[in-house]
């Protein structure tokens, strides 16, 4: 989807790539990547996340994909247009990087953990107002895409990758995990 369209038609800013809200976060982003992935096991599940999708990433491959309505209380959810084969890379998700707030982020569905390999960080990914077609993707219990890391430059990435063969006119789903529908309702079978 190309940037003017996106932004466009949904109001947001376009990013095909993280964002930080400050000099100081992205520093401490960076820093605490280089420290966290110098443990040898994390090394070596990274060197698979990048033999798979690092081309994928660099080149900013997109696959073909719609955006359209679901349901009115779902809002947009993003649809397969080609057939997509197991293990093929979707996106990554972009939105800006900030410091978690507990009190805020519950309202907020554009909320994703950042992680630094396979760890928990003090930081999330905000696609609240900026990102790319990866903040429609609705939860299943059973979804097609599965979310990973990767680490990239010194930065930790989280991608999505298709965890079975889908075929045109499937819904991209992903389980958003145990936290996210604790203070909502719940979710709907997709
Ligand atoms: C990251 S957004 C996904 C895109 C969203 N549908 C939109 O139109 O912007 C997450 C929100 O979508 C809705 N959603 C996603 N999956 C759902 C499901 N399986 N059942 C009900 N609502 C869902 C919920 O409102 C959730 O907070």
């Amino acid at each position: 989807m190309k940037t003017i369209e996106f932004e466009n038609r949904f109001g947001l800013r376009y990013l095909s790539k993280l964002a930080f809200q400050d000099v100081a976060i992205e520093k401490q982003v960076k820093d605490k990547c280089e420290k966290t992935l110098k443990r040898k096991d994390y090394q070596t599940e990274n060197r698979w996340h990048t033999s798979l999708f690092q081309r994928e990433i660099e080149r900013e491959v997109e696959i073909p994909f719609e955006i359209k309505e679901v349901h009115p209380l779902i809002g947009y959810g993003v649809f397969a247009i080609k057939k997509i084969p197991f293990l093929t890379f979707l996106g990554e998700y972009t939105g800006l990087i900030r410091k978690r707030n507990r009190r805020i982020d519950k309202s907020n569905d554009y909320v994703f953990g950042y992680s630094i390999g396979p760890k928990d960080t003090k930081w999330v990914i905000d696609a609240s107002e900026q990102g790319n077609f990866t903040r429609f993707i609705n939860h299943s219990d059973e979804p097609n895409l599965t979310s990973t890391w990767i680490v990239l430059d010194g930065l930790s990435h989280i991608i999505f990758f298709a965890n079975r063969l889908i075929l045109p006119g499937e819904q991209l789903t992903y389980d958003y995990g145990p936290y996210y529908w604790r203070k909502r309702a719940a979710p709907l079978d997709l």
